[in-house]
């Protein structure tokens, strides 16, 4: 399986959906190889995996340098790709998942790129909310209705905002790797994504 992170916006959680998607396959699903290549030049995912060394069940590779013997892979790339080359990354990953938040300048350009881009398979991509506010879950559910709407397909699940996710980052591990309830809620909505992709693409 191929699965690519992509987004309108910078800052969104590519970085932290790939990480979290790429441990759900490894961790829970004991899948085989997985991998996840840093697309990305400032190699986020890559410093990320740095830090953790053996704590991630998963091999992080330089964007440029990705192994043939992976089962699945996993591709974070920069913000802002051009229309054909996010119709390009749909058309070469079984999935292209497109974080956005619910707040309107994230959503606003979700929104009008993926209108716009009607050559996009629809069941080639699906959006992920995240950094939903906890006590306001009413503004991701909005934000879900407005992409139904248009047609968007979205995830059923949504992650919601957590700053927990900064303490993994720094610390170079998957959020599961810390201690306190805070930390397996957090994992909690990835493992709810991953079990939504398994379901559908899991064959791939
Ligand atoms: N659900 C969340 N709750 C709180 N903080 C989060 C969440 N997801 C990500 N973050 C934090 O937000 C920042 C941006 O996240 P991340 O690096 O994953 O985004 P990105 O889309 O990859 O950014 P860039 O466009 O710069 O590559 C990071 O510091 C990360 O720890
Ligand atoms: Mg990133």
């Amino acid at each position: 399986m191929i699965i690519t992170v992509a987004s309108f916006k910078g800052g969104v959680g590519k970085t932290t959906t790939a990480i979290h998607i790429a441990a759900f396959i490894a961790k829970r699903r004991g899948a085989g190889r997985v991998v996840l290549g840093d697309g990305d030049l400032n190699r986020s995912a890559l410093s990320w995996y740095e830090r953790g060394g053996d704590r991630i069940p998963f091999v992080v590779t330089d964007g440029d340098a990705v192994p043939d013997n992976y089962q699945h892979l996993i591709i974070d790339t920069p913000a802002r790709p051009k229309d054909d080359e996010l119709i390009a990354l749909a058309m070469n990953s079984d999935l292209l998942i497109i974080p956005t938040t619910p707040a309107p300048f994230s959503l606003e350009a979700t929104l009008a790129t993926l209108s716009r881009l009607t050559a996009l398979p629809e069941d080639r991509y699906r959006v992920l909310l995240t950094r939903v506010p906890p006590r306001n879950s009413k503004r991701g559910d909005r934000a879900r209705d407005v992409l139904l709407n248009s047609g968007i397909p979205v995830f059923n699940g949504a992650i919601q905002t957590r700053t927990i996710f900064e303490d993994a980052e720094l610390e170079g591990v998957p959020v599961y790797a810390l201690k306190g309830t805070v930390a397996q809620d957090a994992w909690s909505d990835y493992e709810a994504i991953g079990r939504e992709i398994w379901k559908e693409w899991g064959k791939s």
